[in-house]
């Protein structure tokens, strides 16, 4: 059986396969909460390939393993012969012979994407430069928990067009979602990522206004200004992202039932104030928690251990 790689969130195979695991990951959620956990995993392996750091990525990954019954075990540049400049497609051939999955946190797509290519074991993104399906995933899940719905919201994105807006651009597409991008100049996406989000059906704009677009907001997004990697540019990125900051007026002209969402780590009077992140409208822990919930789905349908037809998507949460 060929490998099911989970890179983009398209590999799931449009808005249905991204609703299916959304709802995969609730009943995962309902019988850990029951004390039902099944263990389909036992026996199994998975490797962490961390070449940048993590904290809730890797938990994720190493509760989610356990929880399931796998084993999983982490590879970093220091602790393997990774960072000493063995081929990717050699380390993927490792995998194929010794685990059962593999996820992958590095900075090159391409190369997730070569290492995929050579690998018989499935590989998952833990966030690349140019993604970061899974948090996408966990964000999407705790929208649908607090809004019941993931249609007919307004998504507004303030900031830099990070890996993690790249993938919720993915998920606007996929799924039809309207979603804002208020970036400044220099910072937005890449277009042909916009242009291909509207031909499969989304609504994306693009704008430098954050205050205009965050009026009416159901949902708010923000990431760091300076993401990993681009440590040079703290001083460019600071002083062309000032203004890009989710602060208590931005959440009094959204919606009063807005959720505001962050991948974290964050910078408390950067990109988001402490006041909205430890506000009311932050679901910022539960999206952490969703994390947990969405890693089992994804490891289980890379493993072919999805349910066919998992049951629909709802509200499960009252709102605050
Ligand atoms: N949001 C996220 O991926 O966090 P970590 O970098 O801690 O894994
Ligand atoms: N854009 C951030 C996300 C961290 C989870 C980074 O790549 O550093």
């Amino acid at each position: 059986m060929l490998p099911r790689h989970l890179l983009d969130l398209s590999d799931l195979g449009g808005g249905d396969g991204v609703r299916a695991l959304l709802a995969h990951a609730a009943c995962l959620e309902g019988a850990r909460d029951a004390g039902g956990q099944e263990r389909p995993l036992i026996g199994r392996t998975l490797a962490l390939v961390f070449d940048k750091p993590s904290t809730r990525t890797r938990l994720a990954f190493e509760v989610a393993a356990v929880e399931l019954g796998a084993h999983p075990m982490l590879i970093t540049p220091t602790t393997s012969q990774t960072g000493r400049g063995e081929p990717l497609e050699d380390t993927a051939r490792v995998f194929g012979r010794l685990v059962s999955a593999v996820a992958c946190r590095t900075g090159s797509h391409a190369g997730l994407r070569t290492l995929a290519r050579a690998s018989s074991a499935p590989v998952l993104n833990a966030l690349t430069d140019d993604a970061h399906p899974l948090q996408t995933l966990a964000d999407l899940y705790t929208v649908l928990a607090e809004r019941g719905t993931l249609e007919g919201l307004r998504y507004v994105w303030v900031g830099d067009a990070s890996n993690v807006a790249r993938s919720w651009i993915e998920a606007a597409g996929l799924l039809g979602l309207h979603l804002v991008l208020a970036c400044p100049a220099g910072f937005g996406p890449p277009p042909a990522e916009v242009e291909l989000a509207g031909a499969r059906g989304g609504r994306v704009e693009l704008t430098d206004d954050a205050r205009a677009a965050a009026r009416g907001a159901d949902v708010l997004i923000t990431d760091v200004w300076v993401s990993m990697g681009q440590e040079a540019e703290v001083a460019a990125r600071r002083k062309a992202l000032a203004d890009y900051r989710i602060d208590r007026a931005m959440v009094g002209g959204a919606s009063p039932e807005v959720v505001v969402l962050h991948c974290l780590p964050a910078h408390r009077g950067e990109e988001i104030a402490a006041e909205v992140i430890d506000g009311p409208r932050s679901f910022v822990w539960d999206a952490v928690e969703a994390r947990l919930h969405v890693t089992k789905a994804a490891l289980l349908w890379c493993l072919h251990l999805a349910p066919e037809a998992p049951p629909s998507l709802g509200r499960r949460r009252s709102p605050h």
